[in-house]
């Protein structure tokens, strides 16, 4: 199924009302990871990326780029949505750094282009994982790295739609994940740990690491309601996948 003219529609209309919820938080020290805002400090993921050829795969508002562009990165921010691209421009610091509109299925970039392909609940959520990695695989250079986090299957089999909230019974079936269905016609994408390896490995990759964040039990999810309130630090509500091409 081709998700990419509902998620830019539903991207572009949302863009305004999410970036005036979330930029804040996202963007309020550089290097945040995902829904707790655990720094990249504390999960050491990234490493030095002074010089570097990096790809984020679904930027939105840039928030990750133009603190990576600040430190010495040669970024690119892609993202599927004019809207959020314009929100990123509008963000954008002294360190400049290119934006490029397109999707994650059909990455307008060479072989071998980047140093590093990551993102944070961007690409890798939101297109189908069976195309997006191949096409991140294959724009990676020989050593590079891809990395991304993206919920976890723990987390969506337990959110229950109609309370709105994470909560500690088995809602949804693991094995039915797949796609999943948002608001106003658009699709998140899930897959299972076993699909998500045989993903990963089909397109040539080599699983460094599986990084469960586990946030400190008063941490704040700044985007879903969760029962218990510290539901994550009892289990994973993320994946944060690290992987290189040989
Ligand atoms: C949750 S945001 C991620 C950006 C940032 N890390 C954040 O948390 O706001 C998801 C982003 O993915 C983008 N996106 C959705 N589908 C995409 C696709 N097929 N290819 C590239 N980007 C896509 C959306 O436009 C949106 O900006």
């Amino acid at each position: 199924m081709d998700s990419i003219s509902g998620n830019r529609r539903f991207w572009n209309q949302i863009s305004g009302a999410y970036q005036q919820k979330h930029d804040a938080r996202i963007g309020a020290t550089p290097r945040l990871w995902g829904t707790y805002a655990i720094p990249d400090t504390h999960l050491r993921v990234l490493g030095d990326v002074t010089g570097k050829r990096v790809l984020e795969l679904g930027c939105g508002a840039g928030q990750w780029s133009r603190a990576l562009a600040a430190e010495g990165a040669s970024v690119v921010g892609f993202d599927l949505s004019e809207e959020q691209l314009a929100a990123a421009a509008r963000a954008m610091g002294t360190a400049r750094y290119p934006l490029v509109q397109g999707a994650a299925e059909h990455l307008p970039f060479a072989a071998g282009s980047f140093d590093l392909v990551f993102c944070d609940y961007g690409g890798l959520s939101w297109a189908p994982p069976h195309l997006a990695v191949p096409q991140a695989a294959r724009v990676l250079r020989r050593g590079g790295r891809l990395v991304f986090n993206v919920a976890s299957p723990w987390f969506e089999a337990c959110y229950d739609e109609a309370a709105g909230r994470a909560t500690t019974t088995l809602r949804q079936d693991y094995f039915g994940l797949d796609t999943i269905d948002e608001d106003q016609g658009a699709v998140s994408y899930q897959l299972t740990y076993g699909d998500w390896i045989r993903v990963l490995r089909g397109a040539g990759l080599v699983i460094d690491d599986l990084i469960e964040p586990r946030p400190a039990p008063e941490a704040a999810n700044g985007y879903n309601k969760t029962d218990p309130p510290d539901w994550a630090h009892h289990w994973p509500a993320e994946a944060l996948w690290v992987t290189h091409k040989p």
